[in-house]
């Protein structure tokens, strides 16, 4: 028997790069590969990237660097380390990528994982390959479904990708470019990868997509099933206990997916729904199609279907034309909305979009100083959401041991993690946990003696306004 080749998968940026991390192994693993926690002893590494801002396609090419290093030691040992470059960066440079990474054998784009095993074989044949297509086929139809193993021992909560790619172009955003136009899963496929998981031992699914609430996937009886639908759908699947989905655009917040947060207890109330800026002029220049009132609105309304809903965001400082007052503004909309948690992010012009070749970009200083005061701002608003936690009672679903003996840790309704003195079976299981104290990043408390619905939480939650 031939020895098991190894295979690293390291991810960049955002869920999606996990879950098709994922994808590239399953795809991998009936060539006889098995995966490895590191570069050191791999046969095959891949870089599966992101090119959302300037730092993290860096940080690529500075990782190659490191693996050359090691491709070099391999080949001195006698080994072959094969280096691929897959996401969306491997979409968006492509050729240059070979050009300026001699160490690279393997270059292919997120639409083409599925045809890994005859990538490496061409790499194989003639010293490198390289895979940027469109194609026509969806590399869903072609992936394999992962082991009940290997789901096991991924835990207890999954992402499972519904929809790829927008048609948005917002004009600071590469991503209509590198996963293209916008184009969703049927609902029989979502639905069969969810009960696969569930039968294996997943509890929260979180559905993901660059714009997962433009989902329009074809449903079994020939129509057009909307995310409210779907998510009412996958509710039913037994074992399920907890669904969310990510990431959001406001103008794609329809009625039935507000009515969706009012009705299904398993949709946890949180939502991540990125506004990027609150000056009107901003939004307009970033192609945005709402204004800052308009965001308000849509907030107004979900939280008036589901008033234990929290909110986070995205925001970017330092866009094109940005003056002060503008950024005050979205200082204004952070303060208003009362965000529990945001990402921001300075501007980064990304080639080929359309904000990159604006003329009155703001100087690097200004963009830190920016950054500096929103993150303040959301920082304490976070510690205000934190601090609020303690006192109350939700349910959590447990994930893994804690750091400390007889410790387990899980997740709140708002992802926060919870740590609780507890029995290690409970992971896998949804338990009311009265919190006792609040870190930054974490809660910790007490198990309470009887599981009870999340509606309780929600009514708590509503009784003091969060
Ligand atoms: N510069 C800075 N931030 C960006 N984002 C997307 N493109 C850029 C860019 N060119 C941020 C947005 C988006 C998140 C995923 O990344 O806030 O919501
Ligand atoms: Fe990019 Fe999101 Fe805008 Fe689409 S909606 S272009 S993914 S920022």
């Amino acid at each position: 028997m031939t020895r098991p080749r190894k295979l690293f998968v390291k991810s960049y940026g955002c869920q999606m790069n996990v879950y098709d991390s994922n994808r590239m192994a399953d795809t991998l693993a009936p060539e006889g590969f098995v995966e490895t926690a590191t570069a050191e002893d791999a046969d095959l590494v891949i870089l599966n990237t992101c090119h959302i801002r300037e730092k993290a396609a860096e940080k690529v090419y500075s990782e190659l660097g490191r693996l050359r290093v090691l491709k070099t030691a391999a080949q001195a040992e006698g080994r072959k380390l094969t280096v691929a470059v897959a996401g969306c960066v491997a979409q968006a440079e492509g050729e240059e990528i070979l050009r300026r990474a001699p160490v690279v054998d393997l270059v292919f784009g997120p639409q083409s994982y599925h045809r890994l095993p005859d990538l490496l074989a061409r790499a194989e044949r003639d010293g490198r390959a390289i895979d940027t297509e469109f194609p026509v086929e969806t590399k869903f139809d072609f992936l394999p479904a992962p082991s009940r193993d290997k789901v096991r021992a991924r835990g207890v909560t999954a992402f499972v990708t519904i929809q790829e790619g927008c048609d948005k172009f917002c004009t600071f955003c590469v991503v209509p470019y590198t996963r293209g136009a916008e184009s969703s899963r049927p609902v029989a496929k979502i639905a069969a990868e969810v009960e696969r998981l569930a039968a294996a031992g997943v509890r929260e699914v979180t559905l993901i997509g660059q714009n997962v609430n433009a989902f329009h996937g074809d449903d079994v009886d020939g129509s057009t099933c909307s995310l409210g639908r779907l998510l009412r759908r996958l509710a039913e699947i037994p074992g399920i206990a907890r669904l969310r989905y990510t990431t959001s655009h406001p103008r794609d917040i329809d009625e039935e997916l507000i009515a969706t947060h009012r009705d299904l207890d398993a949709l946890m109330p949180q939502l991540h729904l990125p506004v990027q800026s609150g000056s009107d002029r901003i939004l307009k220049a970033m192609n945005r199609r709402h204004t800052a009132d308009d965001y308000r609105r849509v907030i107004d309304r979900l939280r008036g279907a589901q008033p234990a809903l929290a909110f986070t965001s995205d925001f970017i400082v330092g866009f094109p034309g940005e003056t002060d007052a503008d950024f005050e503004a979205t200082l204004r909309l952070i303060e208003d909305v009362g965000f529990v948690t945001a990402f921001s992010f300075k501007y980064s012009p990304r080639p080929g979009t359309p904000a990159a070749e604006l003329a009155d970009q703001v100087p690097e200083t200004i963009k830190s100083e920016r950054l500096q005061a929103l993150q303040a701002l959301i920082l304490r608003l976070n510690a205000q959401f934190q601090r609020y936690c303690v006192g109350r009672a939700f349910d959590v679903l447990f994930e893994k041991p804690g750091r400390h003996p007889g410790q387990i840790v899980g997740r709140s309704p708002y992802l926060q993690p919870v740590q609780v003195l507890g029995p290690e079976t409970l992971i896998g299981e949804v338990r009311r946990v009265r919190v006792t104290e609040a870190g930054p990043n974490s809660l910790f408390g007490d198990l309470a003696i009887a599981p009870s619905a999340r509606r309780d939480a929600a009514a708590a939650l509503t009784a003091t306004g969060a």
